[in-house]
C-alpha cells in the first residue's frame, strides 16, 4: 500500500524516506491562487486593523465600533463605557481598542483554520499540498513560539466574552440619541448581523466542539451535550466560511460606525 505521499505504510516516516524530487511540485494547477488570495485578505484586515485602533471616531450615540468595543479606559466619552466602566487608570493613554485588542486577535490568530491559512500564504510553510517550502528545517509547533498556539482553547473564553459584549452593543444601538428605545437603524441592523456571525465563528471553532461533547464514551448518556456537539458540529463543517465572514463583517461594521461618527455617512436611520 501506498500513503498519499507516495511512501510506502511499513517505511517509518522522516525525511530520508522521502523520494528525491528536484522540482518544488509536480503539481500543474494555479495552486498558487489560493495561498495568494488569503495573503491579500489577511492583509488588507492588518491593515484596516492598525488604522481603525488608533482611529479617535469609534462613538456616535448608539453605536461604537466593534474594534473599540468594550470600551474601557478612561478616555472613552460616558456613553461608550462599558456598564459605565473604566477599570483602566489614566495612565493608560493607549487606545481603548488596543487595551482589550488580545482577546479577538489572539482567538483569531490561533486558530486552526487562520493557522492554516497564513502558515501558507505567509510563511509557505508549506504553500499548498504537495508543494514544497523553502524552509529547510521544520519543527511543526512542537517549541516556542509555535507551542503557544496550543493556548487556542483558552482564547475561546475570551472570545465568548467579546461576542457577548458585540450582542450588548447591538441591543443598545435599539436607542435612539436622546436614550430612548425603539429606534433601528441601518447600524442597528449591521451590529447585529456582525454580532450573528461573530457568534457562529466562536462556536464553529473546533475547541467549542471538544467543550460540548469531547472526551464523552457514551453519547447516550449525555443527550444534552450531545445535542450542543451536534449544532456545533454543522457549524464547525463551515468553520473557514465563518471565519472570513465574521472577518469581513466585523470590519465593515467597524468601518460604517467610523463613518458615521466622522459625520461622511448621514442620511436619514443611519
Ligand atoms: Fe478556529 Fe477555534 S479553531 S476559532
Amino acid at each position: 500500500t501506498q500513503t498519499t505521499a507516495g511512501r510506502p505504510t511499513s517505511e517509518p516516516a522522516g525525511r530520508k524516506q522521502r523520494a528525491q524530487i528536484k522540482a518544488r511540485t509536480l503539481r500543474t494547477d494555479r495552486w498558487w491562487v489560493a495561498p495568494a488570495i488569503t495573503f491579500a485578505a489577511l492583509t488588507s484586515f492588518l491593515v484596516y486593523g492598525f488604522w481603525a485602533i488608533f482611529d479617535k471616531s469609534y462613538f456616535v450615540e448608539p453605536y461604537i465600533a466593534p474594534f473599540s468595543s468594550p470600551c474601557l479606559a478612561t478616555s472613552c466619552p460616558e456613553g461608550a463605557r462599558f456598564l459605565g466602566l473604566a477599570p483602566f487608570g489614566d495612565w493608560w493613554t493607549l487606545p481603548p481598542g488596543f487595551l482589550i485588542l488580545g482577546l479577538p486577535a489572539g482567538f483569531r490568530l490561533t486558530c486552526y483554520y487562520y493557522r492554516k491559512g497564513y502558515y501558507r500564504a505567509f510563511w509557505l510553510s508549506p504553500p499548498a499540498c504537495s508543494v514544497a517550502e523553502p524552509h529547510g528545517k521544520y519543527t511543526g509547533e512542537t517549541r516556542l513560539p509555535l507551542i503557544l498556539q496550543n493556548l487556542h482553547r483558552y482564547f475561546f473564553y475570551g472570545a465568548v466574552l467579546i461576542g457577548a459584549v458585540l450582542t450588548y452593543d447591538a441591543v443598545l444601538a435599539l436607542r435612539d440619541a436622546e436614550g430612548n428605545w425603539g429606534h433601528f437603524g441601518l447600524g442597528t441592523a449591521i451590529l447585529f448581523i456582525n454580532a450573528a456571525l461573530i457568534w457562529a465563528y466562536t462556536l464553529s471553532c473546533h475547541s467549542c466542539r471538544h467543550i460540548t461533547a469531547g472526551r464523552l464514551n457514551h453519547f447516550s448518556k449525555h443527550p444534552l451535550r450531545y445535542k450542543m456537539w451536534t449544532f456545533v458540529s454543522k457549524l464547525n463543517a463551515r468553520h473557514m466560511l465563518l471565519a472570513w465572514l465574521s472577518m469581513y463583517s466585523v470590519m465593515l461594521a467597524d468601518l460604517y460606525v467610523r463613518l458615521v461618527a466622522k459625520g461622511i455617512i448621514n442620511f436619514p436611520f443611519a
